[in-house]
């Protein structure tokens, strides 16, 4: 069976019936190249118990071709300066966040997932400019012109309602600052291929971005909107 090349961990990680120790229901299944004929994972990987994917991310990361280090590339894909208070919407664990934490005067994670929350909380303890907070993309917990970058890894095709989010993206940012939209590069729906790249560019522009620009850095697809000054 195919399934045997892959390591008993990454198995387990992706039964989501046995997260939380009980059966969960599934919401939706994983579209991406052939891990779709093994695994069925949904939301509750995020919502229910962090630890599975914070241990599995590299792992799983690694064989559906997207870049295990993002998070702490992001520092390099942001250009993050010493003033910036900078924002990570699905931060999950929170590991962007402290790769980016000394280089910045603040930095905040936001997830809809109190587990995901909590444990990034848990691991942040020693950075004094660290903050996060539960929340959705689609209603920033946030007044308007507070950061001036946000970004979102391997989470902006989880957003339920992705041109709400733009907007309330665009309401925080400060003039001048940036959004960065990094996801794998992938045919199905689990990231953004070049067109799909080229898209959204294009909806960030029409939403008001003054600029937009697909990049390809660390096998990465980055899709980033710039704020009028
Ligand atoms: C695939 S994980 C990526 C986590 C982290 N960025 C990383 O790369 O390890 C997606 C995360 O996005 C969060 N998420 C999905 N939709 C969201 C939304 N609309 N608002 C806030 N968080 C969201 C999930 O709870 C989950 O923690």
């Amino acid at each position: 069976m195919r399934s045997k090349a892959f390591p008993d961990p990454v198995r387990r990680g992706f039964d989501a019936g046995r997260i939380g120790g009980r059966r969960r229901h599934c919401d939706w299944t994983v579209t991406c190249g052939h891990l779709a004929k093994h695994f069925r994972w949904d939301e509750n990987l995020f919502m229910a118990d962090a630890a599975p994917w914070s241990r599995l991310r590299s792992e799983i990361y690694s064989l559906i071709g997207r870049n295990p280090k993002s998070n702490r590339l992001v520092p390099a894909f942001a250009e993050l300066d010493s003033p910036h208070h900078v924002l990570d919407i699905g931060c999950g664990p929170g590991a962007a966040v402290r790769a980016a934490a000394p280089l910045v005067a603040a930095a905040v994670g936001l997830d809809r997932s109190e587990a995901m929350v909590e444990i990034a909380r848990r691991r942040s303890h020693e950075f004094a400019n660290v903050e996060f907070v539960v929340g959705g993309a689609e209603q920033l917990p946030f007044p308007d012109a507070s950061f001036d970058r946000v970004w979102t890894i391997h989470a902006f095709h989880h957003w339920e309602d992705q041109a709400a989010g733009i907007a309330e993206t665009l309401r925080v940012l400060r003039p001048n600052g940036r959004f960065l939209v990094i996801e794998s590069e992938t045919r199905g729906s689990h990231g953004l291929n070049r067109a799909s790249a080229v898209r959204l560019a294009e909806r960030l522009r029409a939403v008001g971005f003054v600029e937009a620009s697909v990049t390809k850095p660390h096998r990465q697809l980055v899709v980033t909107g710039v704020a009028a000054e």
